[in-house]
Formats: C-alpha cells, sequence, structure tokens
C-alpha cells in the first residue's frame, strides 16, 4: 500500500531510511532513474553522501540545551530551520501535486521552496501554494533571453525573494540511466508552463536550450532583470566563489547539482571548506548534495554553511506521500537537527562549540 511500512522494516530503520524505496516503489523505472540518477560512474553522486557520513562530532559538553532554536534567517528570510528544498524539474512526475504541495509543505514547516524554472507547475500557482513561505525562484540563462527575461520578471511579480542562478550546466551532464530508457520519460500531460509560449518546444530541448557561455557579466544581468538578490548554484571552488560575490552575488551555493554534472566532481563537503577559507562568514553560503539527516545540516553549518539545501530526499517524501509527505520529512528534518544540536552541546545557530567536526581517520 501507498507509504505502508512493514513490521520488519520499522524497528530497524531510522526515521529517514527507506524515503526512497518507499518512493522508489511507486514510479515508473524510468521516472525513478531519471530522479535518482547521476552522470558518468556516479561516483560523485556517492561520493556527496559519504563525505558528509565521514564527518564526526566533537560534542561540547557542560552546556545549557534546556530550550534550543533551530531558527535562523536565510537571505533577509525568516525561516524555522536553515534549510531549503533545492530546484528540481518535473515534480509532477513525483506525484500529481508536484511542485504546489512541495511548496505547501515548505511553508507549513517554515523552509524555503526554491522552484525549479523545469517546473511542472506555473510559477504564480506554485507561488500562490507556498504563499506563507519564503520562496526562491530558480533560473538557467537560456539562449533565447527573452524567454529568460520574461521568466525573471513574472518571478518578480509573483513576489519570489530571490533568484537561484545556475551555473553548472553549460552542457547536460551524461546520464546513462536516462539513456538506457532512451531517454523517455512519461511527459504526456506533463507541460513546462514557465516557459510561457516557448514551452511546447521546451518540453523536448533541455540540452539545446542551455546558454554555453557563461559569464560574470550575465550573473549583473540576471539581477538587473529581476531587481532580485542572486544566489549563485554549482560553485565547487573558493576562487569562483570570490568572483560571483565581484560580480554583484548575494551568495552561493556549493553544489555539484547532486552529482547529476560532471562526474569525479568534488563532493560538496569538500568544496565547502575552499568556499568558506576564500569568503568568510558574512556572505551567505548554502551547500547541498547528499543531505537528508539533521545531522547532514549540523555538519554543514560547523563547516560553515549558513544553510542546506536538500534535493532527492524531499523528492522522495514528494513521491511517497505529497504535501504530507514532504510537511512529515521536513518536520523530521528539524526536530533531528535539534536534537543533534542538543547533543552537540549548541542551543542555538550562533552558539555552534568551535571544531564541531572532523574528518573520521578510520
Ligand atoms: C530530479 C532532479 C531534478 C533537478 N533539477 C534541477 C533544476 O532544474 N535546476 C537546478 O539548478 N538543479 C536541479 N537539480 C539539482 C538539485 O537542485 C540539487 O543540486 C541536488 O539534487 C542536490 O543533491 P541531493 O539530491 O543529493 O540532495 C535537480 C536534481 C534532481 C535530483
Amino acid at each position: 500500500m501507498r507509504g505502508e511500512r512493514t513490521a520488519a522494516q520499522g524497528p530497524t530503520r531510522t526515521a529517514f531510511e527507506g524515503l526512497e524505496q518507499d518512493a522508489a516503489a511507486q514510479l515508473h523505472p524510468a521516472v525513478r532513474d531519471y530522479f535518482a540518477g547521476g552522470a558518468g560512474a556516479e561516483r560523485t553522486l556517492r561520493d556527496n553522501a559519504s563525505a558528509w557520513d565521514a564527518l564526526r562530532f566533537r560534542p561540547s559538553v557542560l552546556q545549557d540545551v534546556t530550550h534550543v532554536s533551530t531558527a535562523t534567517a536565510l537571505l533577509g528570510s525568516p525561516v524555522r530551520a536553515p534549510v531549503a528544498v533545492a530546484p528540481m524539474g518535473y515534480q509532477r512526475l513525483a506525484h500529481p501535486d508536484g511542485e504546489s504541495a512541495m511548496a505547501a509543505a515548505c511553508a507549513e514547516a517554515g523552509v524555503v521552496m526554491t522552484l525549479s524554472t523545469y517546473a511542472t507547475t506555473g510559477l504564480q500557482d506554485v507561488a500562490d501554494a507556498g504563499a506563507t513561505g519564503p520562496q526562491w525562484f530558480q533560473t538557467y540563462v537560456l539562449r533565447d533571453r527573452g524567454v529568460t527575461t520574461e521568466m525573471l520578471h513574472r518571478a518578480a511579480a509573483a513576489r519570489y525573494a530571490a533568484v537561484v542562478l545556475t551555473v553548472d550546466a553549460p552542457v547536460v551532464g551524461q546520464r546513462h540511466r536516462d539513456r538506457r530508457h532512451g531517454y523517455w520519460l512519461p511527459l504526456q500531460g506533463v507541460r513546462l508552463p514557465n516557459f510561457g509560449a516557448a514551452a511546447a518546444q521546451a518540453t523536448a530541448s533541455y540540452s539545446t536550450d542551455l546558454e554555453s557561455a557563461l559569464t560574470p557579466d550575465l550573473l549583473a544581468w540576471v539581477r538587473e532583470t529581476s531587481g532580485l538578490p542572486v544566489l549563485v548554484k554549482g560553485v565547487l571552488r573558493g576562487d569562483d566563489a570570490l568572483r560571483c560575490l565581484d560580480a554583484g552575488a548575494a551568495g552561493v551555493v556549493v553544489s555539484n547539482h547532486g552529482g547529476r554534472q560532471l562526474d569525479d566532481a568534488v563532493p560538496t563537503a569538500d568544496a565547502l571548506r575552499d568556499v568558506v577559507d576564500a569568503v568568510g562568514a558574512t556572505p551567505t553560503v548554502l551547500v547541498d548534495g547528499g543531505i537528508r539527516t539533521g545531522a547532514d545540516v549540523l555538519k554543514a553549518l560547523s563547516l560553515g554553511a549558513s544553510g542546506v539545501m536538500v534535493g532527492r530526499a524531499a523528492l522522495w517524501a514528494l513521491a511517497g506521500g505529497g504535501r504530507a509527505g514532504v510537511a512529515a520529512y521536513l518536520a523530521r528534518l528539524q526536530e533531528d537537527l535539534a536534537h543533534t544540536m542538543a547533543l552537540c552541546g549548541a542551543p542555538d545557530l550562533t552558539q555552534l562549540p568551535s571544531g564541531l567536526v572532523r574528518q573520521t581517520t578510520r
């Protein structure tokens, strides 16, 4: 049955295990592989998760953790936890309520919803569904600047609070699982409404839509066109993070696109250290890739991130249970973060003990 767990699975699984298996059982194999897969031999996909697993806490004792708060602000928006759901395309292939359910669950949980350019629900409908929560709009610079301009204007009019500009896809990664399925997705009835009049062509043309000549002046162009703060997503090096800030970015998202673009790119936990060393504590630095649990979130914050994005974990929760599934997952994530903070001696996010994580030597 939908979302039901067997007694044999229950007691031995943590609250976060099994999200993918529960969801995958309900999805067409081509959709499951499109969501789950990475580029090349999927080494970066695997390394993202194992890099968080390889960090261990050095908890601080003799701290008063009677009250623990996970609240903070991301780009000026108050959030109940330093979490954003990552932009992911085609969410109506996971659940009929797609991006609207995701946005409503984010608003309920008090975390940021990031809507993909390749959303299967229009940006105004998603803004309405998650109106009580902070929302960001992810854009690519498309070769058709007219379509990009129109999208950015509509995002600003719909009151998205920021633009997330993805820069790690000058060309599309080699996703062998998709190739094995003949690049077949059950797209009947699935539209990409953010493309406006160009939606019909966009459905089939991801690889030809994207601008390959991404330069820092395009970042300034996105900022001026939208009138919104810009977070640059897909940064893995300190020097690139500095170039983004110099070009006017409000911050960066340390990301390798969940291992879907360049295989053998560094895991994001490693890249985060480089970026934080280069830019310091002031700009917004988010990180994503392999983050599922509250402990993963605290590890990222301990390395200097301002917050995290969660990708597939939220998508599996959507597939498994729609809005309620995502809301339950995000609530568990916040609880797990608070619980881990208490055990680490951190009553709130401004008081993380120094040197809270270290690489395991085993
Ligand atoms: C199915 C799927 C679709 C995605 N679509 C986009 C997208 O449209 N734009 C984008 O910037 N990133 C996209 N991403 C990458 C995510 O935003 C994020 O970087 C990645 O999923 C984080 O890794 P995680 O899934 O391990 O949490 C997508 C990821 C997945 C799994």
